[in-house]
């Protein structure tokens, strides 16, 4: 949510600054604005809309300088537009600023600062910041403009409550760079001699091998040949040495499309491999068993867990809840699953022998990092289920299992999605065999997931029967999908992605929930989107599906292979492969993804970046 990225170095900028921008822009893409500092003055440009306005925009100037920072916007305060896009100017239009996250007492400051007689060109938290630490720049007794910058930014930055990433520039010291954040990400990239300074890794990889995490409280000050890294929580010009330098696995970060028209349908195309990713090495033949040693705790330890939270947001939260049928069903340990945003104000009684589970992508989700500390604070043992390494929920979290499923770029979660079911499938099996789970129960279980690659890659051939369906239905504008037990976090899912890319209605619900109230939106005009492959509530379903054709409601169904029964009462079914009911929603999820897809494309939606949307939801 915002991308930020900055560079300080021998090289021109601008180029630099775009392209890392356009690697960010899933990020947020109401507006965008690059500044780059010749030496005697600053220069921003920015514009309302996509970076390629932006480009646009520019068209073959070339604004010439080594140090610049740049913005893409997902708008929190202000409307998206010119004025509201970053970077923002101080009162002398000498500091620029760009920033992540929110400042909850800006217009506090604001009025202050009005006060002053200082003059504001946007409606922005980020340009009250801006103009605070340029107004404290001024007050500031030192002499060297170095140190009168950052002992004027630390000055701001103890007056403000809430989030940040910043990077910010200033005339008066062409050859610095400095950063600082509190609870939005940002990272450092050391590359040969120059510096980069982002939101997110990916964006620096193909320029430095090297990366710094910042942590919450960091400030970094860059120059030319050095950087040093103080925390602002510790008292002023102490440095803070507890940093640590990374190599970054390229490979791993590595994003291209591949030969698909978007990224959205690449990662759905990525799951066997994201499947495989996340078991590999993880699975223990001779004892039937998984092993995650990431969570950093023996079997006496996982022994003595009583019950499990999960929290999360979004298709996140919609994994978990897969995740909590599977450690109920194969561990018989309690779970439960909570939105992050609401777990993080709820009293919940949860006691020492409650582990808290925090699912999420990126790792850098605003609410879930907020419910860690959270739970963190209330003395529980919180562990993570992430994709990015050194994400700040990965780093706030005691352990956990990464997911190894490569980045995901498109808005639309989908890889990450079967990639955290699976993930607790691992779980609920060591759990499992620690306590009730036969030994030939596990073996079933490992290699029910071992198959699964081949299972999904077979769904996946679908594609094309799903695109017709999608194509029949296109001028359905609200659809209901239903599922149980396992199916019921799909049915959620399933409607998320429809909704956010598609822009149509959708509402996932627990099938049997039907007679309670849905059943007054069934018409010939809005099709059920039916889970029921062949498991333990089958009969079930299909008695609700008969409820909805008697009532003229068209039926998609999703079910096992050689099921004729299901065809008889449906309109359309999509056939997947058969596998043991708890692993059925790593299959039954495929279809929905590609019909939300193509539905999308047939509607002409920008897939990958859908409106109001942004990826890595860092504001609350
Ligand atoms: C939906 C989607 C969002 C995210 C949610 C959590 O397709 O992408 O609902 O799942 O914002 O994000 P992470 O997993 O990064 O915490």
């Amino acid at each position: 949510m915002c991308g930020i990225f900055a560079y300080l170095g021998k090289k021109e900028a601008q180029p630099i600054l775009l392209d890392g921008l356009k690697r960010l822009e899933y990020r947020g893409y109401d507006s965008s604005g690059i500044a780059i500092a010749d030496g005697k003055r600053i220069e921003v440009i920015k514009k309302k809309g996509r970076i390629a306005d932006l480009v646009q925009l520019i068209g073959p100037r070339q604004f010439h300088g080594r140090l610049g920072i740049s913005h893409t916007r997902w708008a929190t305060h202000g409307i998206p537009s010119d004025e509201n896009a970053h970077p923002h100017f101080d009162q002398s239009q000498c500091l620029s600023l760009v920033h992540n996250g929110v400042i909850e007492n800006y217009q506090l400051l604001k009025q202050r600062l009005l006060n002053f007689g200082h003059k504001f060109q946007s409606e922005t938290d980020t340009e009250v910041l801006a103009h605070l630490i340029g107004y404290y720049y001024e007050q500031e007794k030192i002499d060297d403009p170095y140190q009168r910058l950052i002992h004027a930014l630390k000055r701001s930055l103890k007056e403000i409550s809430g989030t940040y990433g910043i990077a910010l520039i200033h005339s008066d010291v062409p050859n610095l760079l400095l950063g600082a954040r509190r609870g939005s990400p940002l990272v450092l990239g050391i590359g040969n001699d120059e510096f980069f300074l982002s939101s997110d890794v990916t964006a620096i990889c193909p320029y430095a091998h090297r990366v710094v995490y910042l942590n919450d409280g960091d400030l970094v000050a860059i120059t030319l040949d050095t950087f040093d890294i103080q925390s602002l929580n510790q008292s002023l010009n102490k440095s803070n040495n507890g940093f640590e330098i990374r190599d970054v696995d390229q490979l791993e970060m590595t994003a291209s499309l591949k030969g698909f028209p978007h990224y959205m349908l690449k990662e759905i195309y990525d799951q066997p491999e994201a499947i495989r990713n996340a078991f590999r090495g993880r699975l223990i033949h001779e004892e039937a068993t998984a092993k995650l040693g990431g969570l950093n705790m023996s079997p006496q330890e996982l022994l003595r867990i009583e019950r499990i939270q999960i929290i999360g947001c979004g298709s996140a939260r919609h994994a978990g809840i897969v995740g909590e049928y599977l450690i109920e069903s194969l561990a018989h340990i309690p779970a439960e699953v909570e939105f992050s945003s609401e777990f993080r104000y709820k009293n919940s009684p949860l006691d020492r022998h409650t582990v808290v589970f925090a699912v999420s992508q990126s790792g850098e989700t605003a609410d879930t990092l907020a419910a860690v500390k959270e739970a963190k604070r209330k003395g529980l043992k919180v562990l993570g289920i992430c994709n990015r390494v050194g994400s700040s929920i990965a780093r706030e979290t005691e352990g956990g299992v990464f997911m190894h499923a490569g980045p995901e770029i498109a808005v639309a979660a989908t890889k990450s999605f079967s990639s955290q079911v699976l993930i607790f499938s691992l779980l609920a099996l060591l759990l499992g065999r620690l306590r009730y789970l036969s030994a030939r129960e596990g073996h079933e279980i490992v290699e029910a997931i071992e198959a699964l690659p081949d299972q999904v890659a077979e769904v996946i051939k679908l594609d094309s029967q799903v695109k017709e369906l999608a194509r029949k239905y296109v001028q359905s504008r609200r659809f209901l999908l239903f599922g149980r037990q396992f199916q019921y976090g799909v049915a959620l899912e399933g409607a998320l992605k429809i909704k956010e890319i598609s822009y149509c209605c959708a509402e996932g619900n627990p099938s049997a929930e039907l007679k309670h109230g849905i059943i007054a939106l069934i018409d010939k005009s809005t099709p059920s989107i039916f889970l029921c492959p062949k498991d333990g509530v089958y009969d079930k379903n299909i008695s609700n599906m008969e409820e909805i054709k008697a009532r003229g409601g068209p039926i998609i169904a999703i079910a096992t292979e050689n099921d004729d029964q299901v065809a008889k009462i449906a309109d359309e079914v999509l056939y997947i492969p058969k596998a043991p009911e708890y692993l059925t929603p790593l299959l039954t999820i495929i279809p929905l993804q590609l019909f939300a897809y193509h539905l999308a494309i047939f509607l002409g939606r920008d897939v990958d970046k859908p409106r109001n949307l942004a990826k890595s939801v860092t504001v609350e």
